[in-house]
């Protein structure tokens, strides 16, 4: 489990209780590495969510072991594993989940005031962040008055504004257009592999198929296929 970014192994997760119980994830070891574009890919209900939210220390697993940047996220008391969330990794949503009466820049700053940066040095940070996803004359329009492709821009620079090593993707592409989907796609592919982060896409778009390092497919709680896509096979 060293050397890698996120390491998951044996989890499981069930949901109810009785006779309505759902096992949702059934035994999954994984790890992921820094530079990687994982796309976790399978049908709805497969457990993906559930995964990325045991990935992204939302969700306990009811058994097995996770750990993030080498460290044991099991056993840490909720406060540290807060801290170990804030500073690691960076979240991003099909539904965008921006303030509709914030503006751009506002909802970007969000996150580095939940980080407890000064102001105006969140402020300064939350500029570059918009620019660095061409938004640069879009701070101050609130969500309503941009597009779906501008709103999940927005989303993407808060999640990479305070600097993650990690990026998870819940159906980042589900809520937009073939055009601005594969530019989203296309812009956390370059967060993984020209920032070296790691950045894991969950997904049943196959439009994003093209974009992954590597291609995980579940299936009734289980990984079932786990394949490295070479670069020139592309
Ligand atoms: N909060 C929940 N309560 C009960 N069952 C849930 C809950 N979340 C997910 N499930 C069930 O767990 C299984 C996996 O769901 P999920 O992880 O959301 O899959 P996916 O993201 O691949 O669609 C499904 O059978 C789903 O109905
Ligand atoms: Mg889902």
């Amino acid at each position: 489990m060293h050397n890698s970014a996120i390491a998951v192994e044996n989890i499981s997760v069930s949901y109810g209780a009785g006779a309505s119980r759902v096992r949702a994830l059934d035994g999954v070891t994984l790890s992921f590495r820094a530079g990687e574009m994982a796309l976790v890919m399978g049908p709805s209900g497969s457990g993906k969510t559930t995964l990325l939210s045991v990935l992204g220390c939302l969700l306990t697993p009811d058994a097995g072991k996770v750990s993030v940047m080498g460290e044991m996220v099991t056993g840490l008391s909720e406060d540290s594993r807060g801290a170990l969330r804030q500073k690691s990794i960076g979240y991003v949503f099909q539904a965008f989940r921006l303030f509709r009466s914030l503006n751009a820049l506002e909802n970007v700053m969000i996150a580095l005031e939940i980080a407890a940066r000064p102001r105006a040095e969140a402020k300064k940070a939350a500029i570059q962040s918009l620019e660095s996803f061409g938004l640069a004359g879009k701070q101050g329009l609130k969500p309503d008055a941009l597009s779906g492709g501008e709103k999940q821009r927005v989303a993407l620079a808060r999640a990479l504004v305070n600097d993650p090593p990690i990026i998870l993707a819940d159906e980042p592409t589900a809520s937009l257009d073939s055009r601005s989907g594969g530019q989203i796609a296309e812009m956390l592919m370059k967060i993984a592999q020209e920032q070296k982060r790691l950045v894991v896409v969950v997904s049943h778009d196959p439009r994003i198929a093209q974009f992954g390092s590597r291609i995980v497919k579940m299936q009734d709680g289980r990984v079932i296929e786990d394949l490295e896509v070479s670069k020139c096979a592309r």
